[in-house]
């Protein structure tokens, strides 16, 4: 057994973006979902949201995004307060939430159809992400002619083209196989080092969680609140083969399990 105890947070070096400030979220029928949560998200890192099934995750990013208003407390980004969706947030949803009557390059273009960027400028920006993402050949395609992990990735070059600074994505990876999974992660960690977004990614899994973030946020069960932060000391920007041989790596591990463990029954 490594470190059992969650590493204390360090300092963030980058200003945050995104400010959450004692966030809470009660649904109808006294469904509390969040009690109190303040966090900061540097800006250009990746920060994951661990916590049990149901704790409130989805709905943290949802409010973050401006899709649903919180009960108490207020979210900013950039210095501005957060009253609904906006262009320097774009989300990538647990469930693609695809148009399955448009075509892939529609969907993709979509964001930037809303705000009246012209078609062919739209077009050619979806092609060069539906490009990146790896599915060049499927413009034309509709989202039921396609496997999982490929609408999980139009998904993914939907919120690349709306350029935002801010990308919210709900379990993104949660619909392919492991040999897939893995290549997403990679490819997660280029778009961190060659972009100068900020990353707020939600999974289940552990390994994924240090192997793609600066920091994980450990949630409590339902009702929820910040239960530790960890920030695995591991140095990005080399062969990314090497992050799953650091020892910092195991450490985070360990150290997230331990954070978790006490909420499972
Ligand atoms: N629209 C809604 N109306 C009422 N209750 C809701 C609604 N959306 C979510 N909830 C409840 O709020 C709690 C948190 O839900 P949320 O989807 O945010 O959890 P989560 O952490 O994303 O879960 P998972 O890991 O399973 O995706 C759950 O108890 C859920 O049943
Ligand atoms: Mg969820």
């Amino acid at each position: 057994m490594i470190a059992a105890a969650p590493v204390p947070a360090a300092e963030p070096v980058a200003a945050p973006i995104v400010q959450v400030r004692g966030v809470t979220k009660t649904y109808a029928g006294n469904v509390e979902a969040l009690s109190g949560v303040t966090l900061d998200f540097p800006e250009g890192r990746l920060t994951t949201l661990l916590g049990p099934s149901g704790c409130g995750k989805t709905t943290l990013l949802k409010i973050i995004a401006g899709l649903i208003p919180a009960s108490g407390g207020e979210v900013m980004v950039a210095g501005r307060k957060v009253t609904g969706p906006g262009p320097e947030r774009a989300f990538v949803f647990q469930d693609f939430a695809l148009m399955p009557w448009a075509s892939v390059i529609r969907n993709v273009a979509f964001g930037l159809e809303l705000r009246g960027v012209p078609k062919a400028e739209r077009e050619a920006a979806a092609e060069r992400h539906i490009a990146r993402v790896g599915l060049k050949g499927f413009e034309l395609k509709y989202p039921h002619e396609l496997s999982g992990g490929m609408r999980q990735r139009v998904g993914l070059a939907r919120a690349l083209a709306v350029d935002a600074k801010v990308l919210l994505m709900d379990e993104p990876f949660s619909a392919v196989d492991e040999q897939t999974r893995r290549k997403f992660q990679e490819d997660m960690l280029e778009l961190v080092a060659n972009e100068r977004k900020t990353f707020i990614f939600v999974t289940h899994s552990i390994e994924e969680a240090v192997y793609v973030s600066d920091r994980i946020v450990i949630l409590s069960r339902r009702p929820s609140r910040v239960s530790a932060i960890v920030e695995p000391r591991i140095p990005r920007g080399g062969d990314p083969e090497l992050i799953r041989r650091h020892p910092a790596y195991l450490d985070a591990v360990e150290s997230i399990w331990q954070g978790l463990k006490k909420y499972l029954d």
